[in-house]
């Protein structure tokens, strides 16, 4: 289970994250697409730019990534109700199939999230390790 303590942790981190949302967002979704970059493929609207240093001047991209951790913060806010959490992530996991996107995806995306806030949003181990807790209690709905 997610302490109170982590679920702080998490939330009061995310004030860095909301601080600087897009550059976060975009920094976030660069190191996702440069580890896998058969996935840009999945974006019509900006797969022309190519998974490089390019895409993130890109305004759709820019879009997109806001889009996603807008979202990610609903759910950080959300963390109090792990059931209510849970239920938005399996929502967005349904509105991504027909897309050809499955939970692999998410769970990639969501497995780089806790080293990369530590890297770029300045959370500490034991804030690192609160995510991995919430995202190991969110994996089940997204099945
Ligand atoms: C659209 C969230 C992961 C591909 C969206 C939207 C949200 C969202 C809120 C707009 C509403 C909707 O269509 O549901 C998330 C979250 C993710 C995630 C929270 C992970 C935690 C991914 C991944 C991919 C992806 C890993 C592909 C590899 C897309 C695409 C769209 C979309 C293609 C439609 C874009 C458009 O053309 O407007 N996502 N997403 N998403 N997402 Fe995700």
């Amino acid at each position: 289970v997610l302490t109170t303590a982590q679920r702080a942790a998490i939330q009061n981190n995310w004030a860095t994250v909301d601080a600087n949302m897009q550059e976060m967002g975009d920094a976030l979704f660069m190191r996702y697409l440069l580890a896998n970059p058969g996935d840009i493929q999945f974006f019509p609207k900006f797969a022309s730019a190519g998974v490089g240093a390019q895409l993130r001047s890109n305004e759709a991209f820019q879009e997109q990534t806001l889009t996603v951790f807008q979202f990610l913060g609903k759910i950080v806010a959300k963390l109090g109700d792990l059931d209510a959490a849970g239920k938005m992530l399996q929502e967005r996991v349904h509105s991504h199939k027909p897309r050809g996107i499955t939970m692999a995806q998410f769970e990639r995306l969501l497995d780089l999230l806790p080293r990369f806030l530590q890297e770029n949003a300045g959370a500490h181990g034991p804030c690192a390790d609160a995510w991995r807790v919430a995202i190991a209690n969110l994996m089940p709905y997204m099945r």
